[in-house]
């Protein structure tokens, strides 16, 4: 049988699964998300769960993809005792990755296409209102949302026809870098604006009283943790086999608990940089910081408006955001399309066609949702917020609860199993005397959480 390809350099490895971590969940979900659960204190309970749940479920779900060599197509079936039932969840997961790409491509969408409109100087001379006019603008346009979303998909399918050494690597590694350098430089610029010290403050002091209560004075507690274990899921990638993918595509060398640090830390990193960027923006040009999923898109045009040669680092920068999303996309689809190769054992050209089709129809919807479908809503949440919903509140929580009971149980793959795969190598140790830990009391965690949330979320007003 043909070897799997590996990564050619270490650096390749780190930067490309970096690559699927960081997109929108730091850029533009985080932030919108810290600004609508009130700042600073949600960040920490963030941090909370990136290290207590995130961070064992990375190491789990890389030892999966390593161990079995193999994408969630197979992975489960590879390693799961024979006669049971793991492997029917490789759907599930399968399905997990479409419903994130549905919105996520259109997402992406709108920063190729603020990358354009900076070029062309759209914003120029525009004040906070004239901004968010441009946004609505967007909005109700079917077809630009389409064009753009169109090209995403083109790009990604692109760049995964060429193999994964050629291409996704490459091409992740040039633009990562880009994208970390110049969200320092913008993080600093933010910072310094006249006015950004309220944003600071509430994006660095933490007020407990905004995480329990809303502006309204309604409990909010159980909901804003809620979301923040989804983030903490989200921005890592867990859950449904986009991070185990990469596990099959490394050699042995290093333990796998080392390896989950470095992406936590970078992943981070750059979300923290993001609302360093945004949250001072907010305060210095009266944007609010609960406009939900547009906040990005209201508050950057403003900050390039206000520094010289604004339009080409608005443009420089709409473009590395861009790559980020596309980045994750990437990953994505190689996801997709090695599951569809590993299953029904065609070529990654067809593999590959086939995808480019049914992803830009499953993005339709969440394109339509802004504008010619926007009444249709469920429980108060459009189509893109439904989706969002199902992927980061329940696949990837549960998805996660998932390979973490796959990795404990002797039902499953197991402890011995999953602790020698995990530390095979080089490098940190993944502790042994966190078994007791990782096998109940986080599973539980989770599934209090989770039944929690949606207690709060759906209760009757
Ligand atoms: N982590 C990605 C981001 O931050 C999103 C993602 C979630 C990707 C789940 C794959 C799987 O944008």
């Amino acid at each position: 049988m043909e070897k799997r390809e590996t990564f050619s350099s270490r650096l390749g490895f780190v930067l490309i699964s970096a690559g699927c971590a960081i997109g929108l969940g730091n850029v533009w979900r985080f932030p919108y998300i810290t600004g609508r659960y009130g700042g600073a204190a949600f960040v920490l309970l963030y941090l909370l769960f990136l290290v207590i749940l995130g961070l064992p479920v990375m190491v789990m779900e890389l030892a999966v993809g390593r161990a079995s060599q193999r994408s969630i197509a197979l992975s489960f079936q590879r390693l799961e005792p024979t006669g049971s039932k793991w492997h029917w969840y490789s759907y599930l997961g399968f399905a997990g990755n479409y419903l994130l790409m549905m919105f996520y491509t259109v997402i992406a969408g709108w920063l190729l296409y603020y990358f354009v409109k900076m070029l062309r100087g759209d914003f120029v001379g525009l004040d906070a209102d004239g901004v968010a006019g441009q946004f609505t603008q967007l909005l109700g346009s079917p077809g630009i949302m389409t064009l753009y979303m169109a090209i995403v998909v083109c790009i990604g399918m692109l760049v995964c026809v060429q193999g994964l050494r050629n291409g996704v690597e490459r091409v992740n590694k040039i633009m990562m870098v880009c994208l970390l350098v110049l969200m320092v430089v913008l993080a600093v610029n933010s910072v310094l604006l006249e006015g950004a010290g309220e944003g600071l403050r509430f994006y660095l002091q933490p007020n407990f009283h905004n995480l329990v209560y809303d502006a309204q004075g309604n409990w909010i507690l159980g909901e804003a943790v809620f979301a923040a274990m989804g983030q903490a899921f989200f921005t890592l990638s867990l859950g449904i086999g986009a991070i185990a993918i990469f596990g099959s595509y490394i050699g042995k060398e290093h333990r796998l608990a080392g390896e989950a640090l470095r992406i936590g830390v970078l992943d981070t990193c750059v979300a923290f940089v993001a609302g360093l960027i945004i949250f001072p923006a907010c305060s210095a040009f009266g944007v609010s910081t609960n406009e939900g999923s547009s906040l990005v898109f209201l508050t950057l045009p403003n900050i390039f408006n206000h520094m010289s040669m604004g339009r080409l680092w608005g443009g420089a920068f709409f473009l590395f955001l861009s790559f980020a999303a596309l980045s994750t996309v990437i990953a994505v689809f190689e996801n997709l399309i090695s599951f569809t190769m590993d299953r029904w054992w065609i070529s990654r050209k067809k593999a590959v066609l086939i995808n480019l089709v049914a992803v830009f129809l499953l993005s339709m919807p969440c394109v339509l949702g802004c504008n010619l479908w926007s009444g249709f809503t469920i429980l108060g949440m459009d189509v893109s917020g439904i989706e969002d919903f199902l992927v980061s509140q329940n696949m990837l929580p549960l998805g996660s609860l998932l390979y973490v009971l796959f990795c404990t149980s002797k039902k499953g793959w197991g402890w011995e199993h999953f602790l020698a795969e995990a530390n095979e190598g080089e490098g940190i140790c993944f502790p042994r005397g966190v078994r007791f830990y990782v096998s109940y009391i986080l599973p539980l965690i989770v599934l209090f959480i989770f039944v929690m949330g949606y207690w709060n979320q759906f209760k009757p007003k």
